[in-house]
């Protein structure tokens, strides 16, 4: 029986910290194994917002071999570079011509994006969602695995295949695209900032101490769970609303140390945030260090990791193209004859 498809990606925009780990990479490494796998770099997304040429080159390759030090397995998946396969371009093109425009106003992280660049919003940060989209259908995925805030992007993603595509355009009983689904992991799935635990720990922003990097150095995170923000309250808790900030680290707590919720519950319910403190930050640096060693050693040999991403890429342009050619096809572009 053919295996179910999954595909995901993350921006290189950048450094990747414990929220598109414990959301995203984690749960990659898990589904390889069960599923046919393709993981990309999702470069065209980071010029949305205004980008560094040598950064973006640097964080590209950067993404693309942590995902290898996560555990990511060439041998179990394909990694490419979204820019490598021009049909994620041709795809965003045709689907931005029959999405409504005012289905992409209502994107949550659109309007918060927009807010942050003022006068500066690009054509390209309103489109980002149909290049999502895209990533998406050229492989007909069956599962998407994302953290919590990309629930939104991935319904429109839906919507777009099944309503402006397969309704308007596929031949009655063979749809062109298949319709995804979102693969939403409750735990990890919404990783938030140490500096406020309401808000979402995001690579964006501006204030380092707010996330753990990957790369950060132990004395890095030491100095970052030191500061992190507490409460007043003794003992740590899971489901007090009143306390995010307990909910997010013992939450951080019981899925680096591999211990359950009620585990650690119990663990911590009687220990105040100065000693829950160390015990956190001793979790999170052996839980980064193999992947940092990993990491370390892979940037040694920049051309094995090329070698990686140019059989990603080969493999990733078979598939992508069948579906663009279904897609051209039944929107009546004129084949060209060789
Ligand atoms: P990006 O780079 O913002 O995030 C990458 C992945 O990390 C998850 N994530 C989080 N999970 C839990 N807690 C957090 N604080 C946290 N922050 C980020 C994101 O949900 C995501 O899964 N638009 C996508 C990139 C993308 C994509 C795709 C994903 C482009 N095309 C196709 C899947 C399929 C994004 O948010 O990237």
């Amino acid at each position: 029986m053919q295996k179910k498809r999954v595909l995901s990606g993350v921006q290189p925009t950048g450094a990747l910290h414990l929220g598109n780990w414990l959301g995203a990479i984690r749960n990659w490494v898990e589904l390889q194994n069960e599923y046919e796998t393709f993981v990309c770099v999702v470069d065209l997304h980071a010029i949305t917002i205004p980008h560094n040429p040598q950064e973006l080159k640097e964080n590209t390759l950067k993404t693309a071999a942590l995902y290898l030090a996560c555990g990511m397995d060439p041998k179990k998946c394909s990694i490419f570079i979204q820019s490598h396969i021009p049909a994620h371009s041709e795809l965003c093109w045709i689907l931005n011509c029959i999405t409504p425009l005012n289905w992409m106003e209502r994107m949550i992280q659109f309007k918060e994006k927009a807010i942050k660049q003022g006068d500066n919003v690009s054509l390209g940060l309103l489109d980002y969602p149909v290049l999502m989209a895209s990533d998406i259908l050229l492989y007909d995925a069956d599962l998407v695995p994302v953290g919590e805030d990309q629930k939104q992007h991935l319904e429109l993603a839906r919507d777009i295949a099944q309503q402006r595509i397969n309704s308007r355009f596929s031949k009655k009983g063979s749809p062109i695209l298949k319709v995804p689904k979102p693969l939403i992991i409750k735990e990890g799935a919404k990783i938030m900032s140490l500096c406020d635990g309401k808000n979402k720990m995001s690579k964006s922003d501006p204030n380092e101490n707010s996330r753990i990097a990957l790369l950060d150095s132990a004395d890095m995170i030491r100095k970052k769970i030191k500061k992190a923000r507490t409460d007043e309250h003794f003992g740590l808790e899971f489901n007090n609303p009143n306390r995010p900030e307990s909910e997010n680290l013992l939450g951080i707590y019981s899925m680096l140390s591999g211990k359950q919720r009620e585990t650690v519950s119990e663990e911590c319910s009687n220990i105040g945030w100065g000693k829950f403190k160390p015990m956190l930050t001793d979790a999170i640096i052996s839980s980064l260090e193999p992947i940092q060693t990993k990491y370390n050693f892979l940037r040694k040999d920049p051309e094995y990791l090329n070698q990686i991403l140019s059989d990603g890429a080969d493999k990733a342009t078979i598939l992508s193209n069948l579906t663009l050619n279904k897609v051209r096809s039944a929107f009546g572009f004129l084949p060209k004859i060789d």
